[in-house]
């Protein structure tokens, strides 16, 4: 199977998502012979190897969906090895970083390779990413599972300490990207690293001494148009809600008080197509209607529960919501 291409049917050897439910994922590899537990029930690989992707697959007690894997599922089903990057902030690092085929890219540190996957999405088939690890077995997981998920011709993975050795690379990448305690240290190399046409940075970090430091050294490294964002996600829930019709007394001018006002009365008369006229109309209307059939004006809503109230669906956030990972730094490094 490959993160890289979409196929149709569910091989032995496949990395698959069981989707039970937004927050109930599992990645499960499929081998015949083995079974996985759900809270449905259990689930035998051998009934789903042939399956389509995307079919559901009834289990004792329920029913769950077989996926095809993306970067995104990954990011939310991978076995972390690190804190790693969510999909809200690849989001941005993509698009800031102006990552699209063709684009060679530079990282550090690998971690768990969430970032990585979305990485080598937005830039195969035609470019590359370099990515650095100084962690051994996080270094040799990584590389195991771009093996594992087709995506091995678009990467190579370095066990290196990058901020003591250097990236050890030179004018070739359009972009670099570091998530790493001390990001400065690896700036100077990172520079060397890009292309002499030029290209962006961005460096990931919680703190914001973290960021400051980082906004020094990129300045006097010659980085222009230095920018911190903090990306954050806000949720909404779906609500329903049911509020009493507000009592706001008459609408406007009534029958009465037009027939008065003999001014109005007249611009009315003259201006046949106006606004005005269609107002008094309006106003006959909901006079008419409320004295004679006592019926409520019209809402733009939905439903209505009783004549003195009405219900409609809205989005309502939670009153709190913690979504720090962390800043995002980006820069511009011209050519020279
Ligand atoms: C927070 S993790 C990166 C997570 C990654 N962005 C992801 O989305 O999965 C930071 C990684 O940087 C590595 N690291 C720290 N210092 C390093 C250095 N000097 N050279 C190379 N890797 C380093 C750590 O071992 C760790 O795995």
């Amino acid at each position: 199977m490959s993160f890289a291409r979409y196929k149709k049917k569910i091989e032995e050897g496949d990395t698959i998502i069981l989707y039970l439910g937004y927050e109930n994922m599992h990645a499960v590899t499929m081998k015949r012979g083995q079974t996985f537990q759900t809270k449905y029930g259990a689930m035998r690989h051998a009934d789903v190897i042939g399956m389509d992707y995307g079919s559901k697959v009834q289990c004792p007690k329920g029913y769950l969906y077989v996926l095809q894997p993306t970067p995104e599922l990954w990011t939310q089903n991978l076995p972390h090895r690190t804190q790693i990057l969510y999909s809200t902030d690849i989001s941005v690092v993509t698009m800031q970083l102006d990552l699209k085929p063709g684009s060679v890219v530079v990282e550090s540190g690998t971690g768990s390779g969430s970032l990585s996957h979305s990485i080598i999405r937005s830039i195969a088939p035609t470019g590359h990413l370099h990515t650095f690890e100084f962690h051994q077995q996080r270094a040799e997981k990584a590389e195991e599972e771009f093996q594992e998920h087709g995506l091995k011709e678009y990467v190579t993975v370095t066990h290196k300490d990058v901020c003591q050795d250097g990236f050890g690379l030179e004018n070739i990448a359009d972009a670099v990207f570091l998530d790493l305690p001390r990001p400065w240290e690896a700036m100077a190399s990172a520079k060397a690293a890009m292309k002499v046409t030029g290209g962006r940075l961005c460096s990931f970090s919680p703190c914001i001494e973290q960021v400051q430091k980082s906004c020094d050294y990129l300045r006097d490294l010659g980085f222009e148009e230095v920018t911190t964002m903090e990306c954050l996600l806000r949720n909404f829930d779906v609500r329903t809600i049911n509020l009493p019709i507000a009592d706001l007394g008459p609408i406007g001018p009534t029958e009465k008080n037009i027939s008065d006002n003999t001014d109005l009365k007249e611009e009315v008369s003259d201006q046949t197509d106006t606004p005005t006229k269609k107002l008094k109309s309006e106003n006959n209307d909901s006079v008419a209607q409320r004295e004679n059939k006592n019926v409520l004006p019209s809402f733009d809503i939905i439903g209505r529960k009783e004549s003195a109230s009405f219900f409609f669906k809205t989005g309502v956030t939670p009153n709190q919501m913690p979504g720090h990972t962390g800043f995002l730094t980006f820069a511009t490094l011209y050519p020279s």
